[in-house]
This record gives structure tokens, sequence and C-alpha cells, in this order.
């Protein structure tokens, strides 16, 4: 049982509290994969990015306490701008979406007029507020691939999520240089010997992984098709996953019998050369039970968004959900 001890020192059944105001307030909880396990274990629904917006703009709930990050809660309340979005920690960030500000996004967009502009949903909603077709990288290929040829593309933020796209369509693109702290730093080395040590392994790698990362492996796609990977393979088979750990919770209840290995991160200047830690992401992982149950009990932190943005981030998004 996870119990939290208020001030006046009563024990309180967190999940049963939860469940409680779950109820009374007519809340969902959604949960990303990243999310730690027992945050994942009491939520409505878990998903990747696309699942999840989708998740948020179809819901009948009047409160969405997203467990995510804050793009994330963003998206939904853009997609629900009705409903109170709750965020169990407002300083869950994205490296991605810092690596884009909005004032030096749109200079960019200035200086390429005739471009059509394609964000990765992991952006700020004022980056999103300047961009025609938002993408995850469950449907990136697909929307890219739906674009007329001749029409000149900016890609951002993340240059290795488009740097797949390019060598996935053959396409051109002009590419913001953002990327995600977690996903850039796996070990080649690591990876490569891991290989070796377990022949026959499936490497599972997330697209927003460089390309000298991506060629080790069998799959790439995102959270869901990574999962989907494991759930279609062989039950007792060995995984390799090039992504955050936190999918490792979903991927083993759907093969409880599988091996799953996590790839390390690169350290220079460690004995080891490698970090086992280091390629959790630190934003996902600010939520917790403890906060999650505060957030529902306080109803704080919510999102809040102007409303221009909120108008101008909303077709992109509403693009994206009708791919794939
Ligand atoms: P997915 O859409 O694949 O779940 O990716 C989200 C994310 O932030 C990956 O780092
Ligand atoms: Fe952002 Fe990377 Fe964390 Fe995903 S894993 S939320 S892209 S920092």
């Amino acid at each position: 049982m996870s119990l939290l001890t208020t001030s006046a020192s009563q024990p309180v059944d967190l999940i049963a509290e939860i469940d409680r105001l779950r109820t009374e307030m007519n809340a969902t909880i959604l949960a990303h994969y990243y999310q730690v396990d027992e945050v994942q274990d009491v939520a409505d629904f878990i998903g990747d990015s696309l699942d999840l917006s989708r998740r948020a703009a179809e819901t009948d709930a009047e409160v969405i306490v997203f467990c995510g990050v804050h793009f994330m809660a963003e998206t939904a309340k853009i997609l629900s701008p009705q409903k109170t979005v709750l965020l169990p920690d407002l300083n869950a960030g994205c490296s991605l979406a810092d690596s884009a500000p909005a004032d030096e996004f749109a200079e960019f967009v200035q200086q390429h007029p005739d471009h059509t502009v394609v964000n990765y949903v992991n952006s700020s909603a004022a980056v999103k507020a300047l961009t025609d077709y938002c993408v995850t990288s469950s449907n990136a290929l697909q929307v890219i691939n739906s674009l007329p040829a001749d029409k000149p593309i900016i890609f951002g933020p993340d240059r290795f999520l488009g740097d797949w796209v390019i060598q996935e369509s053959g396409r051109d693109m002009l590419l913001w240089q953002g990327s995600c702290e977690v996903h850039e730093i796996f070990s080649e080395q690591a990876i490569c010997d891991m290989q070796q040590q377990h022949p026959g392994c499936v490497t599972l790698v997330h697209p927003e992984c460089p390309r000298q990362i991506r060629v080790h492996a069998d799959v790439v796609g995102s959270t869901k098709i990574l999962l989907a990977a494991v759930e279609n393979g062989d039950p007792e088979g060995t995984y390799l996953v090039v992504t955050e750990p936190g999918i490792i919770h979903k991927m083993q209840q759907a093969a409880p019998k599988a091996t799953f290995l996590m790839a390390p991160a690169e350290v220079s200047g460690s004995a080891e050369g490698s970090c086992i830690s280091c390629n959790t992401c630190p934003h996902m992982r600010l939520n917790t039970l403890e906060k999650l149950y505060a957030c529902m009990r306080d109803q704080t932190p919510a999102i809040e968004l102007p409303e221009d943005i909120i108008t101008r981030a909303r077709l992109p998004i509403e693009r994206m959900l009708a791919v794939g």
C-alpha cells in the first residue's frame, strides 16, 4: 500500500484517495509510458503522444490529469480548452520543446516564408501556434508523405527525428537543430557489445536517437510501435530497449517471460564509459504518486494558455490527429 503521512500525521492511502478523487471530480488520469510504474498503474489510459492526444480530445471527463510532460498537458488543454487540465509537477518540461524558443523559431520561419512548417508535438504551445502540421513519432512519416512533393518543408524541433523522416521518405527538409537529452546520449559501443553478448536479441530504438544508433535497430518507432514489437514478438525473446526505460513496465506485462535489457548512455570521463541511469527522462520522472494525489486534492497546478495561442495551435494538432 502507498501511504503518505500528512502534516497531521494521518497516513493517507494514496491509491484509494486518488480513486475517490477521480470519481468525485469526474477526472480521467492519462499517463505516458515513461511515467514511473506506480503512476502508470493508477492511470485510466497509458499511451504514446498520439494516443494520449486523441484520448484528451475525446474524453467526457471534466478534468484531465496528465501524467506526462508540460507540452503534452498543453496539447490536451488546446484540444479541450473548456476542461481543467492538471499536471502533477509543472516543472516537468522537455529538452526538445526547450530547444526551440518561440521567438527564435518565429525568426527562422520568417526567413523561409515559402516553407510549410511541420513540428514534432514535443514543442511549446507558442511554437505550435507558428506551425502548419504537428506530428508525433507515430505519424511523422505519414504526414510528410502526404504533403505535396514540390513544397519545401521546415521540420522542428528534433533534428534526429527529422533525419529519420528524411531517410525514410527521401524528402529533403530544413531541420531545426533541437534534440532530446535522453535519446541523443545512448552509447553505440555499449549497444554493439550487448548485441554481441546476446545474439538474436531484438533491438528497439526510438527515432529521437541519432542515426549512428538507429543503424543498429531491428525496429525504429514511437513508444507504441516499440511496445507492439514486443506484443507481437517472441514471448520468451530478449529485447534491447533503446529508449526511456519507463516503457519496460508495459513490455514486461505484455511478455512476462521475455528478457529486457536497457541500453546505457555514453558518459565521457566515467571509468565504465557508460551509465545505465542517465537514460531516464528527468522531466517525466518528476511526477510521483504523491504529487498526483496532491494535484487532484488541490486542483492545481492547472495548465492555462492565452486564447489566441489555443486558437492558432489547434489546427496543426487537429491535422496531426487526422493522420495515422
Ligand atoms: P512517443 O510519442 O513515442 O511516446 O514519444 C514521446 C517522447 O517524448 C519520446 O521522448
Ligand atoms: Fe522530452 Fe526527451 Fe523527456 Fe521525451 S524523453 S519528454 S523528448 S526530454
